[in-house]
């Protein structure tokens, strides 16, 4: 026994030296595999156990237990000396600058389309107009017929359509917004304004886009007339253009108003006395508007009779080349930043 122990004594202090020792990671890993394995002469003594009668046995294996734990937290206490080295260095090596400036990224802004939008919009909240969006995708029902426009009615061919199924398009216009909200509303009073994209098969050029916005406006109640119309319009257009422009409403034709308007806008180029700009008549076309027609009233559940409104589509694009002078629609959708980055919010 006391030889055994003798032995364990002696193994302790070689290993110990050999830990300390060791002048690298991989030398201390050696130590470790010599010595502190499985096989490793220690754990072999394990084997002499049984020899021993009693008090002995416990003795030595509580002995060999102690030797090897602190050998091993040795072995951790250097290991850790050997991966804080690595790291130090690392660091020193790896040094940042922080000196160096920092890679700048452009911030990215609001397409000219959505800040006039906004700008629209807001112009009517303050008139006290709800905004309700529209779908996207319509039915043939909401787009055509509930807007007095029958299936085989000539006037269909004016919005040539995306049509997804039969009776499935993508909206040609916002105004199936209106019926949608005068539903919503079933027979009280209605005053909204509807933003959202329409899509028609119209060519592209510098006036025309496949996809374009608009924003619908609905008022409804009793004794609307074209005067409140005219008003409203007017108040939208100096606050948009400034209080020097006029309006004007030409006579115009829509199967879903009557009478019908096309609003122009005096020309700011010439103040309405006449140039390229404005064709020589002094005032450019910005909207299509016109009292809410009996029929649409009576199939969205408003008795004509005693309900009246009115109605207009604006073209964003349009009013947002009017008001920053672009001469082209589709400098709006070509993501060149030169353009973009001269519109900033408000
Ligand atoms: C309409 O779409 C009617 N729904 C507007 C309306 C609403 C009239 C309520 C009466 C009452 P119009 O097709 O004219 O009308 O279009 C209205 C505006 O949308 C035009 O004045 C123009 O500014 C814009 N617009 C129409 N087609 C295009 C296009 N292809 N590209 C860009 N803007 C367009």
């Amino acid at each position: 026994m006391e030889q055994a122990l003798a032995r364990l004594e002696q193994l302790k202090e070689n290993i110990s030296e050999e830990i300390n020792k060791a002048a690298s990671k991989n030398a201390l890993v050696e130590v470790r595999n010599m010595h502190l394995s499985k096989k490793a002469e220690i754990n072999n003594m394990m084997a002499l156990i049984k020899n021993f009668s009693g008090a002995d046995k416990a003795r030595f294996g509580q002995a060999i237990n102690d030797i090897r734990q602190s050998l091993n937290e040795l072995y951790d206490n250097r290991m850790r000396v050997f991966l804080d080295d690595e790291v130090s260095v690392k660091l020193a090596s790896e040094q940042i600058d922080i000196s160096l400036p920092g890679i700048n990224y452009q911030a990215g802004g609001t397409n000219p389309v959505f800040l006039v939008r906004d700008e629209i919009l807001d112009i009517f909240i303050s008139m006290g107009y709800e905004v309700k969006e529209g779908r996207d995708v319509e039915t043939d029902h909401y787009n055509f017929e509930l807007m007095n426009i029958p299936k085989n009615h000539p006037s269909r061919d004016m919005q040539d359509s995306f049509y997804i199924s039969e009776n499935l398009l993508l909206r040609t216009h916002t105004s199936p917004a209106q019926a949608r909200a005068m539903e919503e509303k079933k027979g009280e009073m209605v005053k909204v304004v509807c933003p959202g994209k329409c899509y028609r098969r119209d060519n592209d050029d510098m006036t025309h886009s496949h996809q374009f916005g608009q924003i619908e406006g609905l008022l409804v109640g009793k004794d609307i007339n074209l005067a409140h119309l005219k008003a409203t319009l007017d108040l939208f257009i100096k606050k948009m253009f400034g209080p020097k422009r006029e309006i004007r409403l030409v006579s115009s034709y829509f199967p879903f108003t009557e009478p019908s308007v096309e609003v122009q806008v005096s020309c700011a180029e010439c103040g309405g006395k006449g140039c390229p700009t404005c064709k020589d008549t002094g005032y450019i076309e910005i909207l299509g508007a016109g009292m809410v027609h009996p029929n649409v009233l009576k199939m969205s559940g408003y008795d004509p009779n005693i309900y009246s409104g009115f109605a207009f589509g604006i073209g964003i694009e349009r009013v947002a080349m009017l008001r920053y002078k672009v001469d082209d629609i589709r400098r709006f959708y070509q993501n060149d930043v030169r353009f973009l980055k001269q519109f900033v919010r408000k």
